[in-house]
């Protein structure tokens, strides 16, 4: 196949990217999204067995076959809660795949005496390698802490530690443009590597989803980078979209935490406790209490949280929804930009069950609303709506946006029992004179709910 065919289909990949990504930014059009850029990559990798002088397809084919299957049955499988793992390991995948070709590309500068490079492309091939690196090891340790396999690991000097590895794997790669020496190629490969545990080793688990953003914007950064090194348009075009993607998704994510990106890399957070006392006493409410109050309001709006993905609860809450919708009774959903654990997280859940976009509405369009709002129902959420952030200066979440649910005129919170939210603080909420804990796991105490005003009809 002639090489302007080849790029031509490149160029039709990249621009299937492109509108695959612009359909993934509305719930609506997200699914077909991802099939557009799914096609895209499936035709920039059919038109590379086309390039001239390409070998070893055994090994290629059956690279492929293990890496489909095993993709196949891990996506079939994995659990909404379970998907910041999940795309940590393919950040992983792929920043693994870019540090590869660099070292394919490097390797020839050592081992073929007539290779040559531009500082440009070395330039290139080197940064795209530390960056892969980083994030390949990165993104596997993420992947073992989000898992509970391992646990936040702290060491004295550990910035300056982490911050000299990170300067010896950038001495080694200018160092290899001068030596072509194996020795010193292995050892920058080794150190990018090791950086990328070492900077993820402290980072606590609230920001871990993050830190996972982070590491896929590196992986796009660091496949443009390469894509340079093989002159391949596909390859420069997606990295850049996934590297710039992945940038604005993590400053959004720490925005919406009122963190700054190095606070989020540098200070501990994240299952720690702080925060001042708490003084009083919560008080409980039985499920059927709860739903008959129901009856007799005009505005509820559901909060939910990453307790409702736990217990995956929206089919029920929608059930309970439509029940009060039918009495005509204003129902909306309230959503926080980081409740659960990803962003989008409580969005894609609620339209899994069903529900229509409109009754769905982000923390700025909700928040003015709460005080003329009869009952809201939280349901598995914590930290994003503890008035802890607007008042406790001593609290690690103090000047997070949260929604201002305590301005309603009562509130349910539905949970199994004491335990604490991401941030592993407690709740000034649950001590509201307004506020009633409910306490059970959120399907059932949905079913419940149901069950009580469907006997009362
Ligand atoms: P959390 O504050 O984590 O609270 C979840 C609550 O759900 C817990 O208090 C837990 O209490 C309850 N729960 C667990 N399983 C349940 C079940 N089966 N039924 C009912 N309740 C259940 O959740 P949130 O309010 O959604 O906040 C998210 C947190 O994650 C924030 O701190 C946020 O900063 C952090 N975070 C989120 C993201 C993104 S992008 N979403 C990124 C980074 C960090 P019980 O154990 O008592 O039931």
């Amino acid at each position: 196949m002639s090489d302007i065919i080849i790029q031509t289909v490149y160029f039709a990949a990249a621009i299937l990217f492109i509108l695959g990504l612009k359909r993934m930014s509305s719930p609506k059009t997200a699914t077909s999204g991802v099939e557009w850029a799914g096609i895209g990559m499936v035709l920039a990798v059919i038109v590379t067995f086309f390039f001239p002088g390409i070998h070893n397809l055994w090994l290629i084919f059956t690279a492929i076959a293990i890496g489909t299957a095993i993709a196949w049955v891990a996506a079939k499988k994995v659990e909404m809660t379970a998907m910041p793992e999940m795309i940590a390991m393919y950040n992983g995948m792929g920043g693994g795949a870019a540090a590869g070709i660099a070292a394919v590309e490097l390797l020839k500068l050592s081992t073929d005496a007539g290779a040559t490079m531009s500082v440009t492309i070395f330039s290139l091939a080197i940064i795209g390698a530390l960056i892969g690196g980083i994030s390949f090891s990165g993104s596997i340790l993420a992947f073992f802490k989000l898992r509970d396999w391992l646990k936040n690991i702290y060491f004295p000097m550990q910035q300056i530690i982490n911050l000299s590895v990170l300067a010896i794997a950038i001495i080694l790669g200018v160092s290899f443009f001068f030596w072509h020496s194996n020795t010193i190629l292995i050892s920058f490969f080794a150190a990018s590597l090791a950086y990328g545990v070492l900077m993820t080793m402290s980072i606590g688990g609230a920001d871990m989803p993050v830190v996972i953003s982070l590491y896929n914007a590196f992986t796009g950064l660091a496949v443009a980078c390469e894509g340079f090194v093989l002159s391949n348009m596909a390859m420069i075009i997606a990295g850049t979209l996934v590297g710039s993607a992945g940038t604005l998704l993590t400053l959004l994510m720490a925005k919406a935490m009122n963190r700054s990106l190095s606070n989020v890399l540098f200070a501990r957070f994240g299952g720690s406790s702080g925060g001042a006392a708490v003084e009083g006493t919560s008080k409980s409410m039985e499920v059927e209490d709860a739903a008959v109050m129901l009856n007799y309001v005009s505005r509820v709006v559901f909060v939910p949280g990453y307790g409702m993905a736990v217990a995956q609860a929206q089919q029920k809450v929608w059930e309970l929804a439509s029940l009060l919708l039918d009495k005509g009774i204003d129902v909306k959903f309230a959503i926080h930009p980081v409740a659960g654990r990803m962003p989008g997280h409580m969005n894609v859940l609620l339209a899994e069950a069903g529900v229509p976009y409109d009754y769905i509405l982000d923390m700025e369009d909700i928040n003015n609303d709460f005080p003329t709002t009869d009952i809201v129902i939280v349901l598995g959420a914590n930290d994003v709506v503890n008035p802890a952030a607007r008042t406790d200066k001593t609290s690690p979440i103090y000047g997070m946006p949260i929604l201002n649910v305590d301005y309603a005129k009562q509130i349910f919170v539905i949970k199994r029992g004491k335990g604490k939210g991401y941030a592993g603080i407690e709740n000034l909420l649950f001590f509201d004179d307004k506020c009633r804990m409910v306490y059970g796991d959120a399907k059932q105490v949905m079913a419940k709910m149901i069950q009580t005003l469907k006997e009362q009809d």
